[in-house]
């Protein structure tokens, strides 16, 4: 079923890959006097719908930062609450988007992550939807600057430092750049998200807190990003 916001007017320019920093989730749940653990389970939910509506739209691509290199540094209680959240919602979650047409990937050093949830993340890469136009990538694990020292010394052990044979082993090989990146949760900042990828990415931010993001809001910034003027340092 097609969300509602595609019934309304659709941006023109579609962007082929959109990157989310789904912020705010804490910062919802301490507004509810819940635990913040409260915070990420309202954010996981609303991930198929936001993602749907952009998929919806034609966007090609959707990376999502789900959990961030630094993001292990955080107390361990809220580190082993987001690692049972994968556990537990990441099939469920991505069968929705399978059953839409997408195919699942990740992007982030996963070797971090207990074995039974690796073999959950496999298991969601073998149930990828055939003849797959579309592809949801989930940064797990994931750092910017790590993934770049990463393909940097891959290139060199390879004897080609080019940017063709660098981008060969970026996390993201395969997929466009980033069109756009949206950041929720009021800061405006990268925090680590797709570096080098992000070059000409055009950035939208919202104070709106991840959880209560939604198509309406995306579908705005769609139409602005149909508006701007992209020149990729030409005139
Ligand atoms: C930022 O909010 C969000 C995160 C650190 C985690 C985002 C993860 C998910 C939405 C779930 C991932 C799970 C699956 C199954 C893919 P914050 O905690 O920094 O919020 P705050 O800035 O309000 O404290």
């Amino acid at each position: 079923m097609k969300s509602k916001q595609t019934l309304e007017a659709a941006p023109t320019v579609v962007p082929a890959h959109v990157g989310i920093i789904m912020d705010g989730n804490g910062r919802w749940a301490t507004a509810r006097r819940l635990p913040r653990a409260a915070g990420h389970r309202a954010g996981v939910k609303n991930i198929t719908p936001v993602v749907s509506c952009a998929l919806d739209y034609g966007v090609k691509c959707v990376t999502l930062y789900a959990f961030s290199s630094e993001n292990k540094n955080r107390p361990e209680d809220e580190v082993n609450a987001l690692v049972d959240l994968i556990r537990k919602r990441l099939k469920p979650m991505t069968r929705d988007l399978i059953k839409r047409g997408a195919r699942i990937a990740f992007s982030g050093d996963t070797s971090y992550f207990p074995d039974d949830v690796r073999a959950i993340m496999r298991d969601v890469e073998s149930e990828n939807a055939d003849g797959i136009a579309k592809t949801v990538n989930i940064a797990l694990n994931y750092g910017g600057r790590a993934e770049i020292i990463r393909a940097a010394a891959m290139a060199a052990r390879d004897g080609e430092v080019t940017q063709a044979a660098f981008e060969k082993h970026l996390y993201t090989a395969g997929l466009p750049d980033p069109d756009v990146i949206v950041r929720t949760g009021g800061e405006k900042r990268l925090s680590n998200f797709l570096l080098y990828q992000a070059a000409y990415s055009e950035l939208f931010f919202t104070d709106t807190l991840w959880p209560d993001f939604d198509g309406a809001e995306l579908t705005a910034m769609l139409k602005e990003f149909a508006m701007r003027h992209r020149r990729f340092g030409k005139v």
